[in-house]
């Protein structure tokens, strides 16, 4: 089977920015939400992006034009019935994506490959709510924000994956323009397997004093090369996602390392979410000239 219709579940951040890219690639690509508010609301982030990408010259306006004709929303489960494969990326919420699976396998053609794009999740724990059948056509597809630039894609293979279908994944990870690593269904896969250890070791520093959030920061920036420093960062993924995902990891391996600490859990209580609420380890009054928060 080739593929060629893609369908989205979800039109957040992730959805949008998969959606984005599928059609980018040329696929015909359907976005399910549960709200006409939310899809327009992800496919305006869908045209800011492209506009950006017209505005360096990375697309022609006329290719501008195409993507966006390539692409749909709709609030009907029915519409994705026909797609070849299904990426889903709705909240990282497992009783939420079990009974999404649940309807999707029971309307969807038998060929449809199911793909979650969860960061945490066991990609097990969610096929289960699927067919036999479906079972083996049922892999995990975890992108990277912003999806539009970030080049990596993780396929993971559960154990009953058929290798086929695997193998069908990678191929079209490629034809999305990602580099696709192949990563077994053990929680975090390789990516937060090493990145979200690391992020709550630098929380743990500043909770003794090691250095200030900005020194931290520039330590790992300028000293190792990455884009942005661990806190930049947390910012930027979500401090609520980012705490969501350590306890899930701590909950698989039970290993101190993926626990999260106490200041993490205290700014989530308190609503200091990073980016997306105003204020994290920063505060974005002022989103170009982000100021340090004074947490310690
Ligand atoms: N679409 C199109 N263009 C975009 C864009 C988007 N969505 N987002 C940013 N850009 C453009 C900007 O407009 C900018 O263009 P100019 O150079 O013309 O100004 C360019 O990309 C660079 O952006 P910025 O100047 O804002 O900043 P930057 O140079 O730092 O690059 C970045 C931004 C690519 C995000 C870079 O900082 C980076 O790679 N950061 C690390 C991101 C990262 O680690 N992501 C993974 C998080 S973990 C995760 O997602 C998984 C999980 O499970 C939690």
């Amino acid at each position: 089977m080739e593929i060629r219709k893609v369908g989205v579940l979800g039109c957040g951040l992730m959805g949008s920015g998969i959606a984005q890219v599928a059609a980018t690639a040329g696929f015909e690509t359907v976005v399910k939400e549960v709200s006409d508010d939310l899809i327009a609301k992800g496919f305006g982030g869908i045209e800011k992006s492209l506009a950006k990408f017209a505005e360096k010259g990375t697309i022609t306006s006329d290719q501008q034009r195409e993507i966006r004709s390539r692409l749909s929303g709709t609030t009907s489960f029915a519409e994705l019935a026909d797609c070849d494969i299904i990426i889903e990326a709705i909240i990282e919420n497992l009783e939420e994506k079990r009974s999404t699976y649940k309807q999707l396998d029971e309307i969807c053609k038998p060929e449809t490959i199911f793909a979650s794009n969860t960061s945490s999740i066991s990609i097990t724990e969610m096929m289960t709510a699927t067919s036999v059948e479906r079972q083996r056509r049922f892999i995990g597809m975890h992108f990277f924000n912003p999806v539009p630039l970030m080049k990596l894609v993780e396929v993971v293979k559960t154990i009953l994956t058929d290798d086929d279908v695997y193998e069908q994944a990678v191929d079209f990870g490629k034809k999305l323009g990602k580099v696709p690593v192949r990563a077994g269904d053990k929680t975090g896969f390789i990516v937060n397997r090493l990145l979200v250890p690391y992020m709550l070791d630098a929380i743990r520093a500043l909770e003794e004093g090691v250095g200030s959030i900005v020194d931290i920061d520039n330590a790992m920036k300028l000293g190792c090369g990455y884009p942005m420093g661990p806190f930049t960062l947390g910012d930027f993924v979500g401090l609520d996602t980012t705490y969501y995902i350590a306890e899930i990891m701590f909950n698989e391996f039970r290993e101190k390392r993926f626990a999260p600490p106490p200041l993490l859990k205290r700014m989530v209580l308190a609503g200091l979410y990073g980016r997306k609420s105003g204020r994290g380890f920063y505060d974005y009054k002022d989103p170009k000239n982000p100021t340090p928060m004074n947490l310690i």
